[in-house]
């Protein structure tokens, strides 16, 4: 058993959550969770609404309501979407609770207790016809370092340094332009982080399994060298100081500093609230508890990093010397911090105050969760920027969900309910059912892997391609045509269909958790597919359970409900077209499987000119390959020959003739191509890499 704590970043009240807060950091620590909990691990997931900071308060000013009303409001409906989107927490709280707020002053006590707070004065901006300091990032000027027009007063974005407010030149207020800023003296809880410089370089040493942009983002960081933060602000819209002196009655403690605070409150409310037990957070947090070492992922977007690898970090560090002085055990740091990169629409950033984006209410109001889920899982920005377009939800639901995983389910079940009523027997299995076996048990191993790496994309591709190998099976086999004249073979073909439906209900699971469980029922399996066990997706079926009449796993989605809701949206954004060279990540090459194979025999195309069917043989498999290499290379060149083929592309049918993968050649032009082939000779089936 491992013990797995799960923080998702804490969205803001300010505003309902977008479809780039779902891909962004929500849906891939739901995932994760749900693949923990089916492999029977103890598993936390927390995170709340993120109510306090000066947006929120501008918010309100402009309704002319109160800042509570504000976040009740969007607290209210972020719990909604979030449940309708199945992304399933076990405790979603909010940041304006007694709770939290008593467990943020002990924390910022005992900082302080150690000597990791202290007060000091500073010159900050001040907008003098509102009569209040100004937020840094209500600030905008010209950036000393890399002299763009918009940096912020706490960082630049062009160049991704860090800022003070008063070293922009030309500092102007983004919510009062006319006005002429002023700075002046002002007093401040710092919090020292300096002084966690050397312990951080030790912490973050060995995270070599850290995404690359999370870890260069932290080392950045930590070689400009590490400043001491003002962590309370002049407002009195959050978190009070836990000092009586009144100069600090109207300042509050900095809504990021407590936020990330949020993730151990949250735990400790869970324990108090869920758990039956106030203590039971500890089994998460403290260092060895048991003897199991918890591991703790926080999912987020790329501009949350540093808030996460070293602020957190640190007020954990300085927090675990506070507790160790009483005996206490200390608190575990972060294991992964999964940073996504953003997820745009049609090439533009989503952006409330740009209004460019689409709410995921509005999304769930039209379309089927899983639908959604799909798309965001198979477009989720991991390691590059994605985009959310229209035209591309609508092939990937089309193509990939409802034609490859939904239609193998639905002519599985249709045909076994037509011939047999129920799940028949396996019999003495042929090598063509133990490969799908294998393909199943393959795809096991390979996505548990991959997941447990906190990776998304690639584990659902593979899922894909399972359920198209199915569809290859039951297509190369035939069960209707055998029902008639072989009908123990038609039984034995389907109960492998069948064995293989239940295998994909449980790795799509954690995916798409509301279809799974239609597939689960219609397999005529006991209780919930989100109990089962997942090491079990390959295991054997048992025949007889009764299967009924289906009805389709999903909707196809109808284009031009889909394309009308592209018309209303594309009013607003355009797409840029980009041509310059982009660069893929080592990963997304990766993925491309190239093995060297060696041709057993060339034909013509009964149906195309230019084309030839190949045969080739790829070690462990053969494959039938249409390539557009007639009249440009004579088959006798090819026979024998070690080509270079891509072994996992969509099979395609081209005129007619299934095409498994892909033969590389190079093209000096239209006439003058020649195959690619290796030097030495090498076994069929070797990689290429
Ligand atoms: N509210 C922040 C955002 O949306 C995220 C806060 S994460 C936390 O960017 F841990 F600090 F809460
Ligand atoms: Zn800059």
């Amino acid at each position: 058993m491992e013990r797995i704590l799960i923080g998702v970043a804490w969205p803001y009240a300010n505003g309902d959550l977008h479809l780039g807060h779902v891909a962004g950091s929500l849906l891939g620590p739901d995932i994760l969770a749900r693949f923990h909990r089916m492999q029977g691990n103890d598993v936390l997931m927390v995170s709340g609404s993120d109510e306090h900071g000066t947006p929120i308060t501008v918010t309100a000013e402009e309704e002319g309501i109160d800042p509570q009303d504000v976040v009740d409001r969007y607290h209210e409906q972020h719990v909604e979407t979030l449940d309708e989107l199945g992304i399933n927490f076990d405790m979603f709280t909010r940041t304006s609770t007694d709770h939290h707020r008593e467990r943020v002053h002990e924390i910022f006590r005992g900082l302080d207790e150690q000597g990791f707070i202290e007060t000091r004065g500073m010159r900050a901006p001040y907008d003098p016809k509102a009569k209040r300091f100004l937020p840094d990032r209500f600030v905008e000027g010209v950036c000393p370092h890399c002299e763009s027009g918009d940096a912020r007063g706490d960082q630049c974005d062009a160049c991704g340094k860090m800022l003070d407010a008063d070293e922009l030149e030309d500092p102007r207020s983004t919510v009062n332009p006319e006005v002429d800023i002023e700075f002046r003296d002002t007093t401040h809880w710092f919090f020292k982080l300096s002084d966690f410089q050397d312990r951080l370089e030790d912490y973050v040493e060995d995270k070599d399994h850290w995404r690359a942009n999370v870890r260069k983002f932290t080392e950045n960081w930590l070689t400009e060298g590490l400043q001491d933060r003002a962590v309370t602000r002049d407002l009195t819209w959050g978190i009070p100081v836990p000092d009586d002196d009144p100069m600090w009655d109207d300042k509050r403690i900095y809504v990021w500093f407590e936020a990330v605070c949020g993730y151990l409150t949250a735990s400790m409310y869970w324990a108090k609230q869920e758990a039956d037990d106030p203590e039971a957070w500890r089994r998460f947090w403290e260092e060895g508890y048991d003897d199991v070492d918890t591991r703790s992922y926080y999912f987020l977007a790329k501009d949350n990093i540093p808030f996460h690898t070293i602020i957190w970090p640190s007020i954990l560090m300085g927090y675990s010397d506070a507790r160790e002085a009483e005996g206490k055990p200390r608190l575990n740091l972060p294991y992964d911090v999964p940073g996504n990169e953003y997820l745009n629409l049609s090439g533009e950033q989503f952006s409330k105050s740009r209004g460019v984006g689409i709410w995921a209410q509005d999304v769930l109001d039209e379309f089927e969760t899983d639908a959604i889920r799909y798309y965001l899982a198979i477009n989720m920005p991991e390691t590059r920027d994605s985009d959310w377009t229209w035209e591309d939800f609508l092939a990937k639901v089309n193509n990939e969900l409802v034609a490859a995983y939904g239609n193998f389910v639905h002519r599985t079940l249709s045909l076994v309910h037509e011939h047999f009523g129920q799940i028949p027997d396996p019999g003495d299995p042929r090598p063509a059912d133990r490969q799908i076996v294998d393909e199943l048990e393959a795809t096991h191993e390979d996505v548990t892997k991959i997941l447990e790496q906190a990776r998304f994309k690639k584990p659902l591709r593979e899922i894909m391609q399972l359920a198209r190998a199915g569809n290859r099976y039951i297509d190369a086999q035939e069960p209707w045509t055998l029902a008639d004249d072989d009908r123990d073979r038609a039984g034995q073909v389907l109960h492998h269909c069948a064995r293989l439906c239940r295998g994909l209900a449980i790795l799509t699971a954690p995916y798409l958790p509301h279809s799974a469980q239609r597939l689960w029922e219609a397999l005529g399996q006991q209780g919930s597919v989100h109990e089962a066990d997942w090491d079990d997706a390959p295991a054997e079926l048992e025949p007889g359970s009764t299967i009924p009449e289906p009805e389709p796993l999903f909707d196809k989605l109808d284009e031009d409900e889909v394309m009308d809701l592209v018309a209303t949206d594309e009013d607003e954004t355009e797409t840029e077209e980009d041509d310059e060279m982009t660069t893929i990540s080592f990963e997304d090459f990766q993925d491309v499987d190239m093995r060297i194979g060696e041709v057993t025999s060339v034909e013509d195309h009964p149906d195309a000119d230019r084309l030839y069917v190949v045969q080739v043989d790829l070690g462990t498999e053969s494959r039938q390959l249409v390539a557009g290499l007639k009249d440009l290379v004579e088959p006798s060149t090819l026979e024998g020959l070690s080509v270079v083929v891509v072994a996992n592309l969509e099979p395609a049918t081209i005129r007619g003739v299934e095409s498994q993968g892909m033969l590389l050649a190079a093209e000096a032009d239209e006439d003058t191509v020649s195959p690619l082939t290796i030097v030495d000779e090498l076994d069929a089936g070797a990689k290429v890499r």
